[in-house]
């Protein structure tokens, strides 16, 4: 899938984030290795740290059903109207990519629209994570 394809999936899903308080817009589309995409957005809450960024969202709801591998992920975010800002994922966020993609081929990739963006692999975006291959077994 083209990347232009995937960061449209993140604006669309960016227009379900539930921010009654930041009322920080986060969508993102995350891609498996076998086609499908999963979206998410942000879902805040009132006592503030239930909430779930939209990057775990899609992996969470990927994982739960059924997904391990992932090819890349398309994150776009801001306050109302058109992304004016690149949003990267924050660190809760790289942590979970750690635990399912390859630090060195999964793509992350920040969008302002569907023509700019910025990419870059997990492990630059996390250099030196710890994974599941530091711990025995994994
Ligand atoms: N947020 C995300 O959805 N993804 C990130 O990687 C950073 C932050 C959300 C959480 C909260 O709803 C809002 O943005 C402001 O922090």
């Amino acid at each position: 899938m083209e990347n232009k394809e995937l960061i449209r999936l993140a604006l669309e899903a960016r227009e379900r984030a539930y921010v009654p308080y930041s009322h920080y817009q986060v969508g993102a589309a995350l891609l498996a290795k076998n086609g499908m995409v999963y979206q998410g957005c942000n879902i805040e809450n009132a006592a503030y740290t239930p909430t779930n960024c939209a990057e775990r969202t899609a992996f969470f709801k990927a994982v739960s059903e059924g997904e391990r591998e992932f090819e890349a992920i398309a994150i776009v975010g801001g306050y109302a109207g058109a992304p004016t800002g690149y949003a990267y994922p924050c660190g809760v966020c790289r942590q979970v990519m750690m635990e399912f993609c390859d630090p060195k081929s999964f793509r992350v990739i920040t969008a302002v629209s569907e023509e700019a963006y910025l990419e870059k692999t997990l492990e630059e975006m996390l250099p030196h994570g710890f994974g599941p291959s530091d711990l025995n077994g994994g």
